[in-house]
């Protein structure tokens, strides 16, 4: 495991080959998947199965071959045990209902949520081959949820709401806090890297970002990294946009997406670079998807600390022998 070609890169070691694992990895487009969900009747109660998510977890290493695992379960999880109500209706996104007073917000400890802990003991003792991937959300991606119900709506009700200031810092350093106690949860039942995704912060203005999202994420990441010697990624979708932000921040690595000129960044900043492969290229014919993976692979120089991620997420109605031979792709290329 200590060899794992992910962990090598992170560390800056020489490789063969690059490795590679895909966010939403386990997910609807595995028939697999599809079989296991049908045992819960809904996607909480599938993530809180510690049995079943923990064979869910394990497939994309069993059908793909991927050289990370990530723990299967959701960023909205935390807020849960915090007093926050979280509901998936079958087919929809998710619904948050939060009442607005933050009095009635708890403190959650490190057990708070001992499903996710165990479920990546299972992992753990299932297999030894490769790393495994815990995360939560990020402060501000995370409160976007407690203020609009739920996804998008390009955030402006976050926005009002930490503009007009009362409670906002309050409540970021409340979900700081019990972030922390959630990713020390993981990290003790045997978390190898920890990926913290931030999906709603590109919304923000430059100045805004600065002041009220990365302030608080610069909290969680030295809160992790003073407790524990554990690789971070940031995942910070439509990282195009100031990315130079970033490279002050202690984590190991930046997760992009395609808007990003990726190799361009890769000379200036001095981080490991997960990505960025536009996940559209899945819907493509095979030569396309072996030329676009290879021409990506391609311009990555040698010495760069580097791991293959799409952009984002894996969608449900991808093909599986697609994805299969997207990963094979990257495994086969020797870098030269
Ligand atoms: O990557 C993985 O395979 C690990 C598991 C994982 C899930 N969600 C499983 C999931 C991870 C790491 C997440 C992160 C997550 N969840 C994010 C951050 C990444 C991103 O997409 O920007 C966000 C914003 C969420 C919140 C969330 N969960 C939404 C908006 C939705 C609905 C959209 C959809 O795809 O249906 C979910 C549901 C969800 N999370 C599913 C899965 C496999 C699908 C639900 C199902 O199977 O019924």
């Amino acid at each position: 495991m200590k060899d794992s070609p992910l962990l090598k890169s992170l560390r800056g070691e020489i490789l063969e080959r690059f490795p590679v694992w895909l966010m939403r990895q386990a997910g609807r487009y595995m028939k697999e998947y599809r079989e296991l969900r049908k045992k819960e009747r809904d996607f909480l109660s599938f993530c809180k199965n510690v049995e079943l998510a923990i064979k869910v977890s394990l497939l994309p290493l069993e059908l793909l071959g991927v050289d990370a695992l990530i723990i299967f379960s959701d960023i909205l999880v935390p807020l849960e045990p915090m007093g926050v109500s979280v509901e998936f209706k079958n087919g929809e996104g998710p619904t948050i209902f939060w009442n607005g007073n933050i009095k009635s917000l708890k403190r959650i400890s490190y057990n708070s949520a001992e499903f996710v802990n165990e479920i990546i003991k299972g992992v753990k003792s299932a297999q030894k081959e490769v790393p495994i991937i815990g995360f939560c959300g990020a402060p501000f991606t995370l409160l976007s949820y407690m203020i609009e119900g739920g996804s998008g709506k390009e955030v402006k009700n976050t926005k009002l709401y930490m503009w007009k200031g009362e409670g906002y810092h309050t409540l970021m350093n409340l979900l700081v806090e019990n972030l922390l106690e959630y990713v020390k949860g993981q990290v003790l039942a045997g978390a190898d890297i920890i990926q913290i995704f931030d999906s709603w912060a590109m919304y923000l203005p430059y100045e805004d970002y600065k002041d009220y999202a990365e302030t608080y994420l610069r909290k969680l990441f030295e809160g992790i990294k003073k407790q524990f010697d554990v690789p971070l990624i940031y995942f910070y979708r439509g990282s195009g946009s100031f990315l130079h932000v970033l490279e002050d921040l202690p984590v190991d690595a930046i997760s992009v997406d395609w808007t990003v000129d990726m190799v361009g960044a890769m000379k200036d900043i001095k981080k490991a670079f997960q990505g960025n492969l536009d996940p559209s290229v899945l819907y493509t014919d095979e030569d396309t998807i072996q030329r676009k993976v290879l021409e990506l692979l391609r311009c990555i120089p040698r010495k760069t600390k580097y791991i293959f991620n799409l952009g984002h997420g894996l969608m449900p109605d991808m093909d599986f022998q697609k994805v299969k031979l997207l990963v094979d792709t990257v495994k086969s290329y020797k870098i030269a």
